[in-house]
């Protein structure tokens, strides 16, 4: 069955603020290498595009934990379905996710790696919906705050479809 889907963030606005924290984050780690750590699946598209315009030079990999499954209510917890194939130690390693709700994911996550010794530890996310938070984490760079809708699209899913999408939509439940 399909889900009417309507546009929040055109794809130019999305490609236009990627860039712009880009510049703000290769100006932040003027003459460091960063270390990316991607949440999958969800911050794969904003990673990969994000990563292009960073000037510095970078290192990826990436790391899966469980959230939402086939449901549009957060589990609360997080189980580490796939860890990073490198330490972190020592590095100046900057989060990317794709969205902050609850804040329980990423908190959790943050709490993990932090233990792991990394010489900088920092949280990108390319979008934000603070009124939905619970738990308390610290967002270091954020492309876009929305409203308290569910969204799709660059890298977001409903029941892992419309994750190809090039712009952020509204599922229309
Ligand atoms: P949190 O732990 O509640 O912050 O949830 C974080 C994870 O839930 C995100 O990384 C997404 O995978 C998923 N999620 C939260 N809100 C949405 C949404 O609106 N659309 C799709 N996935 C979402
Ligand atoms: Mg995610």
């Amino acid at each position: 069955m399909a889900e009417k889907i309507s546009v929040l963030i055109p794809k130019e606005e999305v490609a236009e603020k990627i860039q712009e924290m880009a510049v703000q984050i290769s100006k932040d780690y003027a003459g460091k290498a960063i270390h990316l750590v991607c949440v999958l699946k969800g911050g794969v598209y904003f990673m990969t595009e994000l990563s292009k315009y960073i000037t510095e030079p970078c290192s990826l990999d990436f790391m899966a934990v469980s959230s939402y499954g086939n449901e549009t209510t957060s589990s609360g917890r997080v189980r580490i379905l796939k860890d990073l194939d490198e330490s972190i130690e020592g590095k100046d390693v900057l989060v990317v996710e794709d969205i902050i709700d609850s804040g329980r994911t990423l908190s959790s996550l943050m709490e993990v790696l932090k233990q792991r010794n990394p010489k900088s530890l920092k949280l990108c996310t390319l979008l934000d919906k603070p009124d939905r938070r619970e738990a308390e984490v610290t967002v270091d760079y954020t492309g876009f705050q929305i409203p308290d809708a569910f969204v799709v699209g660059y890298g977001l899913d409903y029941q892992q479809k419309y994750r190809n999408l090039p712009y952020i939509g509204v599922v229309e439940l």
